[in-house]
């Protein structure tokens, strides 16, 4: 099929690819002209395994290109998504800015055309967003009636950054909410050729879908959280008890990962909007609210365990092991790592910081603030404490690194190392989120 993405941030991006890997003729649009560049040159401009790859092996099959032409876009395309970014206002509710220009433009591009095209949500967006917003706007610039002589689905992504090429060829369940049936057929035609469940339904519970589902498992991991902290006290290995209860298959194991709490561009925004959502409602989301307010406090949970362990922290140098909000990505957005930092600085600590992809994105956040490190080992060198921020697989057996600190204190707020036993036997003072020898 003719496909056009509208946005190419992580998901727009990813979702281009695929589709392009998958046989179908894609362009994609962005308006920034530097990404347009650099994706028509075959670079990736996220870090995404494999992406850069397929990418190219697409340029080069002449199955994906990218413009900044909606209007090129639009008349190319049989079935046009819209992934453009919804982030948070002030208040934390959603911002539709994006949404409602690109609509607009959709709108005006669609004036000129005489197929039958449908429009695709991918945007998280808040539930009615695509009755009450998109199709209104596409109706008033095209001239032309929704259900009729264009047709309007909803269709949520699900893709983890860092696995978002796994997670779009390999998906759990696809979800097409759709204004008609004619409209859910072409999207239903797209991904045919997938073998999971595919939920047909409308547009509103499609987009409530997508924040179920991301407030079900911020509540997850909120939750393990909690347990977590009691464990501490009770001398405790969470990660048994992680284990012993996703054997539950009412419980299931994913998703129980004690740490620092969630970060990213989805959980924090999406369960914050649905929370705004809710109380313009007249209904006050309580269970969410805590959610996002317990996770907040565990991002700091290092910093209060370092407290403790030293009584002046000026002038302490502390090596900061990840960046990332999350292994295998280099997104920096709501990561950990920055209320970490910012505590840290305000106690005069000195930050030398380590992360392999996400130093150039936090550079823009730090500034000359921090040090930047090329290694693990320039970073732990001569530290009096390590703070493990983000679940890097190269910080999982760093035993001997160990030695090159000052003071051998590890703070593992992704229970990353893999035997924290051996760390006692090496001498290594070691502290993990619900660990039990504290
Ligand atoms: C996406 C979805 O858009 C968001 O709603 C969902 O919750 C998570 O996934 P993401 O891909 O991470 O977000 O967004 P971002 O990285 O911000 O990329 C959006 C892209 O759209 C950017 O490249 C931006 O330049 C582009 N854009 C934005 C347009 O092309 N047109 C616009 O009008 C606005
Ligand atoms: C998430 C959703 O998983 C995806 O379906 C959605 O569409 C986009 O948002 P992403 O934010 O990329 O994906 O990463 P994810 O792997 O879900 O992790 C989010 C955050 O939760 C990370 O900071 C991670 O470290 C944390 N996490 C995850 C835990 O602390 N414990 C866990 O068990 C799992």
């Amino acid at each position: 099929m003719k496909i056009s993405i509208i946005g190419t941030g992580y998901v727009g991006l990813v979702t281009g690819v695929c589709l392009a890997d998958l046989g179908n003729d894609v362009i994609c649009v962005d308006i920034i002209k530097e990404k347009v560049d650099a994706i028509n040159e075959g670079k990736a401009i996220i870090y995404e395994e494999n992406l850069e790859e397929i990418l190219n092996k697409n340029l080069k099959e002449k199955r994906i290109r990218a413009t900044t032409s909606i209007n090129e876009a639009v008349n190319h395309a049989d079935v046009i998504f819209i992934s453009v970014g919804t982030p948070s206002r002030e208040n934390k509710a959603i911002d539709l800015g994006y949404i409602e220009n690109t609509s607009c433009e959709i709108g005006k591009a669609l004036k000129e055309q005489n197929d039958y095209k449908v429009i695709a949500v991918k945007s998280t967006v808040i539930p009615g967003t695509t009755e009450n917003v998109v199709i209104p706007l596409l109706e008033e610039f095209s001239g032309k009636k929704a259900g009729k002589d264009f047709g309007v689905c909803m269709v949520p992504e699900f893709l983890r950054e860092g696995r978002a090429i796994y997670d779009f060829m390999n998906p759990d369940r696809i979800i097409i909410g759709e204004y008609d049936k004619k409209s859910g057929n072409a999207i239903n035609e797209l991904f045919k050729n997938f073998s999971c469940p595919i939920l047909r339904t409308n547009l509103r519970t499609a987009e409530m879908i997508k924040y179920a589902s991301n407030a079900f498992l911020a509540t997850k991991i909120s939750f393990i959280n909690e347990i977590a902290n009691i464990c501490e006290l009770k001398g405790i290995d969470v990660n048994e008890v992680a284990k012993g209860i996703g054997l539950d298959k009412r419980i299931g194991p994913h998703f129980l990962h004690a740490g620092i709490g969630f970060g990213g561009s989805c959980f924090p925004k999406d369960v914050s909007a649905l929370i705004a959502s809710a109380d313009e409602n007249g209904y006050e989301p309580k269970l969410l609210k805590e959610v996002m307010e317990l996770n907040e406090r565990q991002k700091l949970w290092p910093v209060r365990k370092i407290k403790k362990i030293f009584s002046d922290l000026s002038n302490k140098k502390i090596a900061i092991l990840g960046l990332a909000f999350k292994g295998n990505s280099d997104d920096m957005r709501e990561s950990p790592s920055i209320p970490i930092i910012n505590s840290l600085l305000k106690e005069k600590c000195k930050i030398y910081a380590y992360d392999p992809k996400a130093t150039e994105n936090a550079k823009k956040i730090f500034g000359n603030k921090i040090n930047y490190c090329e290694s693990v080992d320039e970073c732990l060198n001569d530290a009096d404490a390590c703070i493990i921020v983000t679940d890097w697989n190269e910080f999982r057996e760093i035993y001997d690194k160990f030695n090159l600190m000052k003071n051998k204190i590890v703070i593992d707020g992704r229970r990353i190392i893999a035997d924290p036993e051996k760390c006692k036997k090496l001498n290594i003072k070691y502290y993990g989120v619900g660990y039990k020898n504290e």
